[in-house]
């Protein structure tokens, strides 16, 4: 039997969201540690909340003094804590900014002043445009390189202060310079990590069914299929963005979690670079892969729809336009590497839709009875 005092201590905060619950779940299974999990919510974890080794606690970050407390008690915080749907970024900035730097903030000074080391979720939208996007003329198309973002050389260019799109990207590039600057001035012992895109079950909510606003494309299109709806092509669908199954995160996160020292002060991306598709071409395949699994509820026949991103997110509203990751770097320190192909990953994460859904409309039945 494992000892308490054999068991390494993890603070997750944000373990009850899309990332933090996968993150939670895979942890307990294999056992060997012993964590203690802040949100706001618990919805997500509701099947193991009262886990052996795990201890939630509703708190809310802005609580200093609590989140204090609980990192005291563990050796790794592993910081998820943000607002990071794209539709809240030039709608609520001074929340996205507040949620995104100043208070990780506070989590970053706590972790330096207690010794402890700190995993912090970073995003790939750090990179922002490609230079392809900016100089299409001059660099040739299949020059793919130029696309492919390097987490210790890549530029990282943003729009203007009015394209407010940027004030997730602009706070998250913030803290990642704060804590790089820690760590280099003051010893602080951190792992950025930068995810592409992740998608699978749990992730989100969706519009119409369980609550409204407008989620991440996944959530969107998931939500539209459901639904019986158009799935929207904001500005046509043209940008491409790499999708990177959970589990595959979650196997990467692990490494970096059991790895502290050739992880040390590193920023690692992780994503999956043969996952590369455009909206469009995900509508596509979630419409044809939908038709596939639930063929009574498709024979409707879903369509997209194209709408401008004015109508879709409002003004101040810009895009990545393509975004590869470049995995030596992970590859070389922890010997990670993707496996989870883009149709066998959305086959696993509609067909988990699909079952959560037919319980929902079962309830909303067993209520109208
Ligand atoms: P999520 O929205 O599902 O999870 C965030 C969690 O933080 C939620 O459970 C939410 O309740 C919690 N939270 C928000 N404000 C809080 C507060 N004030 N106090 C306590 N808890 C609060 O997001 P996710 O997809 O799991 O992302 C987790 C992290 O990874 C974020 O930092 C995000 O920026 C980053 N990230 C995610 C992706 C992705 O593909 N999912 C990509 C890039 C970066
Ligand atoms: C996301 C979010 O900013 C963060 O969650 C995360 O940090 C980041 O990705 C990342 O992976 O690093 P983005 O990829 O733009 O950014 O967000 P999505 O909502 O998933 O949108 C992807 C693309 O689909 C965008 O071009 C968007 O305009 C488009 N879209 C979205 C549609 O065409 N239709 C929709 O219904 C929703």
């Amino acid at each position: 039997m494992e000892s308490f005092k054999s068991l390494k201590k993890i603070c997750i905060l944000g373990c009850g969201g899309f990332i933090g619950s996968h993150l939670v779940e895979r942890l307990l299974s294999k056992g060997g540690y012993s964590i203690i999990g802040l949100d706001i919510t618990s919805e997500k974890i509701k099947s193991f909340v009262n886990a052996k080794n795990f201890s939630f606690h509703s708190v809310n970050i802005f609580d200093t003094e609590k989140v204090y407390k609980w990192i005291k008690e563990c050796d790794t915080v592993i910081s998820l804590v943000a607002l990071c749907n794209p539709s809240l970024y030039n709608t609520i900035p001074l929340d996205v900014i507040e949620s995104n730097f100043t208070k990780p903030l506070n989590t970053v000074k706590a972790c330096l002043e207690l010794k402890k080391r700190i995993i912090h979720f970073s995003t790939s939208e750090v990179y922002g445009k490609t230079q392809q996007a900016l100089l299409k003329e001059k660099i040739k198309p299949d020059n793919n390189n130029a696309y492919i973002l390097n987490e210790d050389h890549s530029p990282m260019i943003l729009g203007s202060i009015h394209a407010q799109r940027w004030t997730y990207a602009c706070a998250k590039q913030l803290l990642e310079r704060t804590i790089y600057a820690y760590g280099f001035e003051k010893g602080l012992h951190y792992t950025i990590v930068r995810p592409f895109n992740f998608i699978g079950p749990r992730m989100d909510y969706l519009p119409g069914i369980d609550r409204e606003g407008v989620p991440r494309v996944l959530a969107c299109f998931m939500s539209a299929l459901l639904q019986n709806k158009p799935l929207q092509l904001v500005n046509g669908g043209k940008n491409r963005r790499c999708f990177t199954y959970i589990d595959d995160a979650i196997d990467a996160l692990i490494r970096i979690l059991d790895h502290p020292e050739v992880c040390d002060k590193q920023i690692l991306n992780i994503g999956n670079p043969g996952n590369e598709v455009t909206i469009a071409e995900l509508a596509s395949l979630m419409i044809e892969l939908y038709r596939e699994l639930a063929p009574t509820e498709s024979k409707n026949h879903p369509q997209t729809q194209i709408i401008s991103s004015q109508d879709f997110y409002g003004s101040g509203y810009e895009d990545s336009d393509r975004r590869v990751p470049d995995n030596t770097k992970i590859e070389q320190l922890i010997n990670w590497k993707p496996f989870t192909g883009l149709k066998d990953a959305l086959r696993k994460t509609i067909t988990s839709y699909i079952k959560g859904y037919s319980t929902i409309k079962e309830a909303c039945r067993g209520k109208k009875k």
